[in-house]
């Protein structure tokens, strides 16, 4: 399997530092300091279907096909509108793929599900059951937090990415990890409570929860186990290695993974600061905007490195 295209989209309200003080008391030193985000992105008046299809119509376009020429699409997300229909068969329709040749279904493995969404991607392409997959990554994070709440409000922000994958040389090495920890980032569904619960006036509104010091501990951990694990296995060394693609959770975070395989800072490109975390639309962000910059060129060696709630966490090696 290789990247044949890459596009992404964001929402255009970009909300500063500043701002979120109309809603709790926080501040831009605070944040800056504590995170390196200065600003994100935000859904208002447009629809996350759209900002989603969109990412989906530049990556078809940049791969120089046409919405028909896709046969399957998968789509990352945990925040689309709707439990059921899935977002992948949304973006069909918005792209006028009649199928019904196309199967489309969504993932959900939260920041890491665009790693995860590859990897079934490669096993998709090397079978020859797809020809051109459309992945795309689309979260509108900021419709889980309680806008009263500073401790995870001020860390989200909307945006979508997406890749199509046909076949080739280029998806090297994929690997995945589980730990069942389920309490350590939390969205509970508002269905949970029952119908009598909720009849009976029971306060079925939620929010995410997350336990800041512990995820912060174990992504900086396994994303260092993670990527020298998987370079080793690949027969490479980090110097080998041209840019490194990390989830865009917190600055601090991906600082604390780039001194301790002291790498150089340009390898590893950045966005948290002007979008927040996109959650597992960050990575594909990346890709695309380091495409279009011309900073990742082809024959490059990708390293892509995710973690999330589970706790899982995904790395790949893709030569672009
Ligand atoms: O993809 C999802 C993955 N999630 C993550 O990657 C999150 C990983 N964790 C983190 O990024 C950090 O733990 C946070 C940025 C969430 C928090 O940073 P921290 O250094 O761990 O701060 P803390 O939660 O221990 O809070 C320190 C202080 C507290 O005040 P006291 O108790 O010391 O008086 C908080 O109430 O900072 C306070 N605080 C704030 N102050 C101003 C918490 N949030 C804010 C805020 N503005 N937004």
């Amino acid at each position: 399997m290789k990247i044949i295209g890459t596009g992404s989209a964001l929402p255009k309200k970009v909300v500063s530092n500043e701002a979120l003080s109309d809603f709790f008391e926080t501040n831009d030193e605070w944040i800056t300091q504590r995170t390196g985000i200065k600003t994100r992105r935000i859904i208002t008046d447009e629809r996350f279907e759209d900002i989603a299809t969109e990412a989906a119509a530049r990556a078809i376009d940049n791969a120089g096909l046409c919405p028909d020429d896709i046969d399957y699409i998968i789509c990352s997300n945990v925040s689309n509108l709707y439990i059921t229909p899935h977002l992948s068969s949304i973006i069909q329709g918005n792209l006028g793929i009649k199928g019904p040749q196309c199967p489309t279904f969504d993932v959900n493995s939260a920041c890491v599900g665009f790693v995860y969404a590859l990897d079934l991607c490669d096993a998709l392409i090397s079978t020859g059951r797809a020809h051109h997959i459309l992945l795309v990554a689309a979260e509108e994070c900021t419709r889980f937090c309680d806008w009263s709440d500073r401790n995870c409000s001020v860390l989200f922000g909307d945006g979508a990415g997406a890749v199509v994958l046909g076949a080739g040389e280029g998806f090297k090495l994929c690997h995945l990890t589980s730990t069942p920890m389920p309490d350590v980032i939390v969205y509970r569904n508002p269905m949970e409570a029952t119908p009598f619960e909720r009849g009976e006036g029971i306060d079925t509104h939620h929010a995410l929860e997350m336990k800041g010091r512990e995820v912060f501990r174990m992504a900086v951990t396994s994303a260092v186990r993670d990527i020298r694990q998987i370079t080793e296995d690949a027969g490479l060394s980090l110097d080998n290695i041209d840019h490194f693609l990390l989830h865009q959770a917190n600055l601090r975070i991906n600082e604390a993974i780039r001194d301790n395989l002291r790498q150089p800072e340009e390898k590893f490109p950045t966005n948290v600061q002007r979008y927040g975390n996109t959650s597992s639309a960050s990575i594909p962000l990346l890709l695309d905007e380091g495409v279009h910059e011309g900073r990742i060129k082809r024959g490059d060696t990708i390293l892509m490195s995710a973690f999330g709630a589970g706790f899982v966490t995904g790395t790949a090696i893709i030569k672009y």
